[in-house]
């Protein structure tokens, strides 16, 4: 396994391009099911867009993936199954189901157990699809999925604004009888790049401001080209890593506006930032101030995916700062391996209470998922010292070379395989 080498305290200077949304990229891609042919550009190379692109030509389809353009054709589309193993590759893949239903009447996926961040339940995707016509049969392990008599549009009320079951109930009911709506809906960027992505396929999806989300189906969606959005928390993370580390940075191809619930908390911090139309700059100052209260929330509110780098940035800042994570039950593991490297955190529950320390030290640390891991390397970029940060798989899910990006800015850091080569 990957690990990277990080000889900390390092300033960084220049200019990054932030890569395409993962999250906007894999319910599209999954909605391309439902079209004869799709042009998604600005689509992240990275191992969960791997694994969508595995499941679809699992299904039959063809997908090709050439300077951030994946090219999906489904007309050899002849499965409706989704195996255990390509289940498993990708938390994400359950927004395959609302796709699959849609095209194929039926749909078998293996149930996706819990992953890094806890229990992960889909009651809300399954009682949504179940109020579009879907019946759901649990065989061992396996949904059994029907929509024998079609799927039709129904008024759906969603107990928590579920990001990943809006966007099951939106492909679906985009090519379903009649008119849905979803009540209590995701607000976040991605559900409106995917509703951007129906309509351009001849889809008919309105949200209106309250959040509630209209779906009028059509019989059938048209091959189309989209461009995803750029990605807010891969964003964020590079403005996290020049905070940290007392840099400057100008950041292109970012979305300022997805932004503003972590924006003012960098300025709390003691940054200065200036937003263009699609830039973004910052200015760190030598010591970060503490943030006095991080919740995560649903959007527009601060973003689970973005606590763990904040909090690597609160690790060294010079007070305390309190975090409150309401979306995700388990996903503080990052704090442990903060703590190798000098961190002084104190987790009960929900809540962590980072004491600032003037220094982190390397360390030899792991990733535990996705941001854990990204949180990691902030740290280890302004600890003193070398770390050695292994499981980077979990980064390379979700970060473009990151190890590369990272260089550019003059970051000591290097990748090296298992054989031990320096890449
Ligand atoms: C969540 C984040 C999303 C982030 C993604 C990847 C929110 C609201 N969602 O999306 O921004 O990009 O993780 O890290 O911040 N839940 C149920 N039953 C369900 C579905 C969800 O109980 O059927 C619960 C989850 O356990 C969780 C919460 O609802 O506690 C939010 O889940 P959801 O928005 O669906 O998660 P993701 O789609 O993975």
């Amino acid at each position: 396994m990957g690990k990277y080498i990080v000889e900390g305290q390092a300033r960084l200077q220049g200019e990054l391009r932030v890569q395409g949304s993962k999250n906007a990229a894999l319910p599209i891609l999954a909605a391309t099911l439902l079209t004869p042919h799709s042009v998604v550009h600005n689509c992240p190379n990275l191992s969960d867009i791997g694994a969508a692109s595995n499941i679809l030509e699992y299904l039959g389809c063809r997908c090709s993936l050439e300077e951030g353009t994946m090219t999906v054709d489904t007309a050899g589309c002849c499965r409706d199954d989704i195996p255990d193993n390509l289940m498993r590759e990708m938390r994400s893949s359950i927004v395959f189901l609302g796709a699959i239903i849609a095209r194929c009447a039926r749909a078998r996926i293996s149930m996706p157990g819990g992953c890094e961040l806890g229990p992960r339940p889909i009651d809300m995707h399954l009682s949504g699809l179940k109020k579009l016509g879907v019946s759901i049969r649990d065989d061992y392990g396996y949904l059994d999925c029907r929509a024998e008599h079609g799927l039709h549009g129904a008024k759906i009320s969603l107990p928590f604004p579920s990001v990943g079951a809006t966007e099951n109930i939106m492909i679906a009911a985009s090519v379903a009888r009649g008119d849905t709506e979803i009540h209590n809906a995701a607000r976040e960027p991605e559900i409106y790049d995917l509703a951007a992505f129906l309509c351009a396929c001849g889809g008919k999806v309105q949200i209106d401001s309250s959040g509630t989300v209209y779906v009028s189906g059509v019989e059938q969606l048209q091959s189309c080209e989209h461009t995803v959005i750029p990605d807010r928390i891969v964003a964020a993370t590079w403005l996290s890593c020049a905070a940290i580390t007392g840099s400057r940075l100008h950041l292109y191809d970012v979305e300022p506006q997805h932004l503003t619930a972590c924006i003012p908390m960098f300025e709390e911090a003691g940054c200065e930032l200036r937003a263009g139309e699609s830039t973004l700059d910052i200015v760190s100052p030598r010591r970060l101030l503490p943030l006095r209260m991080v919740r995560t929330m649903p959007y527009p509110g601060f973003p689970t995916d973005a606590q763990a780098p904040f909090m690597a940035m609160c690790a060294l800042s010079s007070g305390t700062s309190v975090f409150v994570e309401n979306i995700f039950e388990n996903r503080y593991k990052h704090a442990g391996e903060l703590c190798r490297m000098g961190a002084n955190i104190k987790v009960e529950g929900r809540v962590a209470v980072v004491q600032g320390v003037p220094l982190l030290h390397g360390a030899k640390v792991e990733c535990t998922d996705l941001r854990g891991g990204a949180s990691l390397v902030v740290a280890a970029l302004a600890a003193q010292g070398d770390s050695e940060i292994s499981e980077i798989r979990h980064v390379e899910r979700g970060y473009e070379d990151l190890e590369g990006n990272l260089r550019s800015l003059g970051a000591k850091i290097k990748k090296v395989e298992k054989s031990g080569d320096i890449c």
